[in-house]
């Protein structure tokens, strides 16, 4: 009998825990990306329309705020070449949290500045870190350090990233338990691990995609070509290069993404500036 009642409440334990849905996130949440604001350099093109980078920036963040309530979004994850040194003079502006990382602008005391200024990101273990990880409702999100000063290639490890060892913390970060990771860096990966330049590297694309394959994160989040958006696929990862907010290759428009994260998965919209 006591053998039986055992059976009987092992196969409704395995029955409940088949009928619970796969905890993913907390709740439904939107944030924002923006790519290069390069906000100390000096504007060239449609100057009277939009003016200083600063401005397409700060144009930006307002058109956050005239989203309904629902729309707004959490944070703006900023995906490199921010020239801090000069927005920050403009934050207080800026009504969201901002969590950022370093492009090929940010170099050497450029990314001390950056760390201390963001102190509760930038850090591994309690230690300074050029890369870090935060969690959100439930998702974890990965700033990625992969560029290096005056050199459009991205790689992992340089003398320009500190600590050393974030392949490790990659592998790491990327196998932890949570559900739902998103990535964000400045320098996107090449989709075939080939060697191009304002890539990463041809090996650390190839050591990264693997990893992407393996690991799959929900989707990645990059910057550095000043193009047009594009989303590519890293098996089931979604994944977007930015357009810059501040200019872009051929005069390209300029604009931010939108990405609402929810039970069954991320929808993005583009907000282009002047539409
Ligand atoms: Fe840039």
């Amino acid at each position: 009998m006591k053998i039986l009642s055992t059976a009987k409440t092992l196969f409704l334990l395995i029955i409940l825990t088949l009928a619970m849905p796969a905890q993913s996130l907390d709740e439904s949440f939107v944030f924002a990306v923006i790519a290069d604001p390069h906000a100390s350099q000096a504007a060239k093109y449609e100057v009277e329309k939009y003016g200083s980078h600063v401005d397409r920036f700060l144009h930006c963040v307002k058109k956050m705020e005239m989203l309904d309530q629902q729309d707004r979004p959490d944070f703006i994850l900023i995906c490199g070449d921010i020239h801090l040194w000069e927005l920050e003079k403009h934050l207080d502006q800026v009504s969201f949290p901002l969590h950022v990382i370093a492009g090929n602008n940010e170099s050497g005391k450029r990314r001390k500045e950056m760390r201390e200024k963001f102190p509760q990101d930038f850090q591994v273990d309690g230690q300074p870190s050029d890369y870090y990880s935060f969690l959100h409702k439930g998702v974890l999100f990965i700033a990625m350090c992969d560029a290096s000063m005056k050199d459009h290639v991205g790689h992992l490890a340089s003398e320009d990233i500190i600590p050393s060892g974030q392949c490790e913390w990659l592998e790491r970060e990327l196998s932890r338990p949570e559900k739902e990771k998103i990535l964000f860096a400045h320098i996107p990966p090449h989709p075939n691990g080939l060697d191009s330049t304002m890539f990463l590297s041809r090996n650390d694309s190839r050591f990264f995609n693997d990893l992407i394959f393996k690991t799959q994160p929900m989707a990645m989040f990059f910057g550095h070509q000043h193009l047009p958006t594009r989303e590519c696929m890293f098996g089931v990862t979604r994944s977007f290069i930015v357009r810059s907010c501040a200019w872009n290759f051929e005069s390209a428009p300029i604009g931010f993404l939108l990405v609402r994260v929810h039970e069954k998965g991320m929808d993005v919209r583009e907000i282009i500036l002047g539409e």
